[in-house]
């Protein structure tokens, strides 16, 4: 199944279109991420009162925790303007160019997948990163000259869900580095009241539980949950959600209840059955599920590491005990990595 076609899917899917409308627009609205929250309040206030334009933030974690979301809270708590791009639109040198000049002062410039800016386009962002200047290179050759040009002061947001992939000198340019966690039971939970609400959904509260407890930590698949039950609850029912109409649409979706679909199982059952339960390297793994690495890596691997379900080892990923029992299949490797040895009874 293409990772656009699953419903827990972390990634944008057209269903989510309207998510704008269930999108925070200040801090207050925006649930979880306590730490983070905190810290930028801080930052924000502080620049406020100096009159500064906020230090460069970065933020990173998995799809669908609420990096843009956060990025346009801040511009509005800046009170500042947003500009928003993302690192595969900006092709060549020029276009970055553009962008920054037509800021204004203090505005917030959001860069999306930033990890995916090309290295000459990246390489204009570090003197307006740190000097809120331009170098422009003027002719060619020996009479080649560089001129600079003095840029709004600006703050760059930053989204990606790789950090690792961020170039050293372009990481260290950021004053603000924060890392999204996949939330709680109680902060989705939260979330997926404060969206029943606005899209007009009676919801029980144990029904807003179960959700919660299958949305893999992640708010962008609670919401698409709940809009999934809320077609289920319109069909087989007044369309008011309940905890039997949750149970039943999430088996239809064949979510399981831990919010694993059959994408999960299948990477955790190729790993003990085609490869005895691991080790097993990243792209092996890719090719035998086939999947692409990078979405291994980004959707389904955060959760089933959260969940304790796989192990990173240098030698690849394992199967851990607690994955064979959700999956029903009996546990025969050791603890540890030391060869495994097996002991029957009378031994
Ligand atoms: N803290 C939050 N409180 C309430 N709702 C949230 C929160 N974070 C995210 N959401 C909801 O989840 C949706 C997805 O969030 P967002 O688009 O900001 O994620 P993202 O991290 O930018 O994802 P991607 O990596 O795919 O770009 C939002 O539309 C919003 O409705
Ligand atoms: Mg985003």
């Amino acid at each position: 199944m293409h990772e656009d076609e699953r419903l827990i899917g972390r990634g944008f899917k057209k269903d989510d279109l309207d998510e704008a409308s269930l999108r925070p627009r200040i801090m207050d609205e925006y649930i979880g991420q306590e730490k983070v929250k905190e810290n930028l309040q801080v930052f924000i206030r502080a620049a406020k009162q100096r009159d500064e334009a906020l230090d460069h933030v970065l933020l990173y974690g998995p799809p669908g925790l609420g990096k843009t979301t956060l990025a346009g809270i801040i511009a509005s708590e800046l009170g500042a303007n947003l500009r928003v791009t993302s690192g595969p639109a900006i092709e060549r040198p020029g276009d970055l160019a553009a962008i920054l000049t037509n800021l204004g002062d203090t505005d917030v410039l959001f860069i999306d997948e930033i990890h995916r800016l090309n290295r000459t386009v990246e390489e204009i962002l570090y003197p307006a990163m740190e000097d809120y200047a331009l170098d422009i290179i003027i002719g060619k050759g020996p009479s080649a000259r560089s001129i600079r040009i003095d840029l709004p002061r600006f703050t760059l947001v930053g989204a990606t869900t790789r950090a690792g992939l961020l170039t050293s000198p372009l990481r260290e340019r950021f004053g603000i580095i924060n890392r999204l966690e996949l939330y709680t039971h109680d902060e989705l939970k939260r979330i997926v009241k404060r969206s029943a609400s606005i899209l007009g959904i009676e919801i029980d509260p144990d029904a807003a539980t179960e959700i919660a407890r299958r949305s893999r930590g992640t708010p962008r698949i609670a919401n698409r949950l709940l809009k999934r039950i809320r077609d289920f609850a319109q069909i087989h029912g007044d369309g008011h959600i309940d905890l039997k109409v949750t149970k039943y649409a999430l088996k239809a979706l064949d979510i399981d209840g831990l919010g694993l679909d059959s994408v999960d199982r299948n990477v955790l059952l190729t790993i003990i059955q085609k490869f005895d339960g691991g080790p097993v390297g990243l792209d092996t793994l890719a090719a035998s599920t086939g999947e692409e690495p990078d979405t291994i890596e980004d959707v389904y691997e955060p959760f089933l590491l959260q969940l304790g379900f796989l192990q990173k080892t240098p030698r690849g990923r394992k199967a851990t005990r607690l994955a064979y029992e959700h999956l029903g299949i009996q546990y025969m490797g050791g603890d540890d990595d030391s060869d495994q040895v097996f002991m029957m009874d009378g031994w």
